[in-house]
């Protein structure tokens, strides 16, 4: 496993949206935006599955997944290994949270599953000539 430092989770927590790329197992990829997201503690992330379609059926075959968060020219790749929970107390709350933000917004959003992200490695992706080092 691998933690956040603080750096990582405050751009985690202040980007709007992340970037989260999933592969099949034949290694295709592909890559979505999510906002509905959440710092669990260093080492995990939880994402709400409202529309995952191709996301899903790769974290399905394969649970290696990777988000990418950036401000400016400060950038890092989080990697890490997927579960789904559709069940139990991380889902319900997961549901809750999704339901209240669709009414703040006036529009009906539901979760389909809570996916949470152990991290194993994080990258720093910032240009420079520490680009794509492994730090944590
Ligand atoms: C700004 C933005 C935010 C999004 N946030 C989420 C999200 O939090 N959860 C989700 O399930 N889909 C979200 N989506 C939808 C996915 O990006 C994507 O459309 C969906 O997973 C279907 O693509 P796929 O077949 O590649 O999985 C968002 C899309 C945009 C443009």
């Amino acid at each position: 496993m691998a933690k956040m430092d603080e750096r990582v989770k405050e751009m985690f927590q202040k980007q709007q949206d992340v970037v989260l790329a999933t592969a099949s197992k034949e290694g295709i990829p592909n890559v979505v935006i999510v906002r509905a997201k959440k710092i669990i503690d260093a080492e995990t992330i939880l994402i709400s599955d409202q529309y995952f379609d191709k996301t899903l059926a790769n974290m399905k075959e394969n649970p290696r997944a990777a988000v990418t968060v950036w401000e400016k020219t400060e950038g890092y790749q989080i990697k890490g290994t997927v579960t789904i929970e559709t069940s139990g107390p991380r889902f319900e709350e997961t549901a809750r949270w999704i339901e209240d933000l669709g009414k703040k917004f006036n529009v009906s959003l539901k979760s389909k599953g809570a996916v949470i992200l152990k991290i194993t490695d994080i990258y720093t992706i910032s240009p420079g000539s520490n680009a794509g080092q492994k730090i944590a």
